[in-house]
């Protein structure tokens, strides 16, 4: 197919951002591009910067033209954002606003986290080989709401001393939107449906409790618990297995993602997907990117583990470009890849050397996903 022209070129906006972002995009473009190239399709790619290399480069975290960008793309494929010389809890710009800004603006307002472990990584994470095997879960984590985002969020000086506020607000619309949403994804995966809150202690978890009741009688279906965050936080460990679809507010939805991603191995293991309400010509539009930071400590050293971007890269495939087939042929390929034993540092560190094991870098990584896609498509052995 690839010496014939493209059926169809997406148009992509990529964000490579801060630390290992660059190492680890360029990786998963060089996956989508081979994707391309076998399965006959074209990539346009627009980059822009955003993050801290913006604050450098334009004085702003994202402008308004790069947003505008984003908003025109068929999708935005994001690498990582965050650097350490913005700590200073005085800095009045952050990269992470940026991020931030474009989750709003772009009206992004679920984040899709599958938390899948690979056979072959079972012994990479710290937790029980019996308690993580069968692991299948989904997060979705509403992004664009609660104390994220709630105003006012800032501190003053008081007689008193200092005092500081962050507001948690959330729309009834803001709510049912993200609920449906975990309703209709536990529809096509094994039916059930966890709702995550605090409602013993929070309204807003009382409201959120309460519109999940609503929306129930539509989906007879697909079986609902509510759980507690806390507690929740204790069952993903004691027995992952148990969970398909979770559903909670944005903040629980940071924590437990980081917290579920211990059961894949490494949080270098978990793409995510953000969606909002949009239709491009080709599915949803939406925002790929993994779920690790910008880890600046190895930022430059050819080591950041380069799946969570390239899974991303098939998420995006599969829910903003109408290519499903194509999406689990990238997943197969990072399964094959991961069965002929290539690991980053991340994870070998756990289980040590093993026989078999090929220690690899960041680069190394995304070429033999490349060769085990362009091999699987030729049906062929390696
Ligand atoms: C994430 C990250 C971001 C968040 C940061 C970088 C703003 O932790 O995507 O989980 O808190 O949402
Ligand atoms: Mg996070």
């Amino acid at each position: 197919m690839s010496d014939q022209a493209p059926a169809v070129t997406y148009r992509l906006v990529v964000v490579p951002g801060d630390g290992i972002g660059p190492e680890v995009i360029s990786g998963g473009r060089r996956v989508l591009e081979a994707a391309g190239r076998v399965f006959g399709f074209g990539i346009e790619w627009t980059e822009v910067k955003v993050g801290g290399v913006a604050i450098d480069a334009y004085g702003v975290g994202v402008r308004d033209e790069d947003v505008d960008r984003c908003a025109a793309a068929d999708a935005v494929y994001f690498g990582a954002i965050g650097d350490p010389r913005f700590n200073d809890p005085k800095a009045k710009v952050r990269p992470e606003q940026a991020l931030l800004r474009l989750r709003k603006d772009l009206c992004l307002y679920a984040n899709l986290r599958p938390v899948t472990v690979q056979p072959c990584l079972v012994a990479s994470s710290p937790v029980r080989e019996s308690l993580v095997a069968g692991v299948d879960l989904m997060i979705v984590r509403e992004l664009t709401g609660g104390i994220y985002f709630g105003k006012p969020s800032e501190q003053r000086v008081t007689p008193a001393g200092r005092e500081v506020v962050d507001t948690l607000t959330y729309t009834e619309h803001e709510i049912r939107r993200v609920v449906k949403l975990g309703f209709e994804l536990a529809r096509g995966r094994r039916k059930k449906l966890t709702s995550v809150d605090k409602a013993n202690v929070l309204e807003s978890s009382r409201l959120w409790r309460t519109i999940v009741e609503e929306v129930r009688p539509d989906y007879p279906d697909v079986t609902v618990e509510h759980r507690l965050v806390d507690a929740c936080a204790m069952a993903l460990i004691q027995r992952p297995a148990q969970f398909d679809v979770m559903v909670m507010e944005n903040l629980f939805g940071d924590i437990l993602s980081d917290e579920a991603s211990v059961l894949a191995g490494s949080l270098g293991m978990l793409p995510s997907a953000s969606l909002g309400e949009r239709r491009t010509a080709h599915g949803l539009f939406g925002l790929y990117e993994p779920i690790h930071g910008s880890a600046p400590d190895i930022a430059g050293k050819d080591i950041a583990n380069p799946l969570a971007t390239i899974l991303s890269g098939a998420m995006m495939l599969r829910w903003s470009l109408g290519k499903a087939a194509v999406a689990q042929a990238i997943e197969a390929a990072v399964a094959a890849t991961l069965a002929d034993g290539y690991r980053t540092p991340d994870l070998v560190a756990a289980t040590g050397d093993q026989p078999g094991q090929r220690k690899v870098g960041t680069q190394a990584m995304a070429d033999a996903v490349v060769a085990a896609l362009e091999a699987g498509a030729k049906g062929g052995q390696r």
